[in-house]
């Protein structure tokens, strides 16, 4: 669609995948006013978008979805044209300790940016658009064989992916009951910088670092499906522009790894980048208790976005790795600060 000088709220942009996408937005459409909104839970961190402080087309707005009335006022007050929602509850392992935060913020909140969107709007559409961001974790768990396509069955299996295939489910009967318009993306498995070191990737990364063990859940068999975050938000800015409104698309790097082969090769790039004998990191893998409901496979059929819209990821996965690792060593003190506090009770209470 075209949003030339409209007003675009982008949710949970302090976030992981969120800063990829208001950076890319901000600095590309300098024609369009960015408000980035996000409560700032564990998760959110305005380093993470800090570059973009002085840029004339960038708002931060510190506020909580799971508040209607301010949600409301801050609808009323801005009008926002399109908004492209992020903000979210996103571990899986937090959503099995406390699953009512994932209901809360991924339904309720995702119904009350709805609410406010068509309170200011009074349904009448022309020009607007919601944008839901998703995952593939929302059609279940894959055998050895098949991939997920748009039409697949939802079929979550863990309360974060049921609390995101119930927006899902909501953001369509929106659509369907009040014209409002809609598209979904759902992707697979990120990686990239700015992830908080709860999720495989980055943890893996800083215990390699610390020489501390490397838990393995289960048998290490599992299997993701993995893409480069920067290719995710060029895929959301693909999808916003040319994408046809009512429609979802699939997001994926046709790139499946098991956790273990993940792992070892994780292993091997750090040994290397840290200059340790080769060998040296693997030995830290420690299997420990599966998670619970565990899904064996994702991977993602992203047929419909290429041939639609052209879309493609740019890097490899090698690529992609290295870069992350990069910027994940050259960060530390980004990874120090997000690793103090809270988050070392959590990971006491996770792996103890
Ligand atoms: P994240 O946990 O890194 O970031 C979530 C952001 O949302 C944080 O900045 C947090 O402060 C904010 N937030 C949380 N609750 C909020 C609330 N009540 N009000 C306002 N802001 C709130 O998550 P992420 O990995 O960047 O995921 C972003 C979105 O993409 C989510 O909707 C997730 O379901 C989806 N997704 C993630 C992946 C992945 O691999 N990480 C893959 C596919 C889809
Ligand atoms: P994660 O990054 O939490 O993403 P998701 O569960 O949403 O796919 O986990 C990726 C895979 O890595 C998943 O199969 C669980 C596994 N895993 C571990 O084996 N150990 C860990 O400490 C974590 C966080 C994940």
């Amino acid at each position: 669609m075209d949003q030339s000088n409209k007003k675009v709220l982008i949710t949970g942009g302090a976030g992981f995948i969120g800063s990829h996408v208001v950076r890319l937005f901000v600095t590309k459409h300098p024609d369009y006013a960015i408000y980035n909104l996000d409560a700032l839970t564990y998760a959110g961190n305005l380093e993470n978008i800090k570059d973009l402080e002085s840029f004339g087309n960038y708002n931060f707005i510190k506020a909580d979805i799971n508040e209607a009335d301010s949600i409301k006022k801050l609808f009323l007050e801005h009008e926002f044209d399109a908004v492209i929602h992020l903000a979210a509850e996103s571990h899986v392992d937090r959503s099995i300790t406390n699953p009512n935060d994932f209901i809360e913020t991924n339904v309720l909140g995702t119904a009350n940016l709805l609410n406010a969107f068509r309170e200011v709007h009074k349904d009448a559409y022309e020009g607007k658009l919601f944008y839901h961001v998703s995952t593939d974790e929302v059609y279940g768990s894959l055998g050895k064989t098949g991939l997920f396509t748009e039409t697949t069955s939802y079929d979550p299996q863990s309360p974060y992916a049921s609390s995101k295939a119930a927006s899902d489910h909501i953001v369509r009967a929106y659509g369907n009951t009040y014209g409002l318009p809609f598209v979904i993306s759902n992707c697979s498995n990120n990686y990239g910088a700015n992830q908080f070191p709860e999720k495989l990737i980055p943890l893996f990364i800083n215990n390699i670092k610390q020489s501390k063990p490397l838990p393995v859940y289960g048998d290490g068999n599992y299997t993701r499906d993995w893409l480069y975050v920067e290719d995710h938000a060029i895929a959301i800015d693909q999808i916003f522009h040319q994408g046809t409104v009512g429609e979802t698309y699939n997001i994926g790097g046709f790139n499946e790894w098991t956790n273990l082969n993940l792992i070892k090769l994780l292993c091997q790039l750090m040994d290397e980048k840290l200059d340790r004998p080769k060998g040296n990191s693997e030995k830290l893998i420690t299997y420990v208790k599966d998670r619970a409901g565990h899904d064996r496979r994702y991977a993602i059929d992203a047929n419909k976005i290429n041939k639609e819209l052209g879309w493609k990821p740019s890097v490899t996965f090698e690529e992609g790795l290295e870069k992350t690792l990069d910027w994940y060593l050259a960060n530390d003190e980004w990874l120090k600060n997000v690793t103090t506090g809270a988050y070392q009770d959590y990971y006491d209470k996770m792996y103890s």
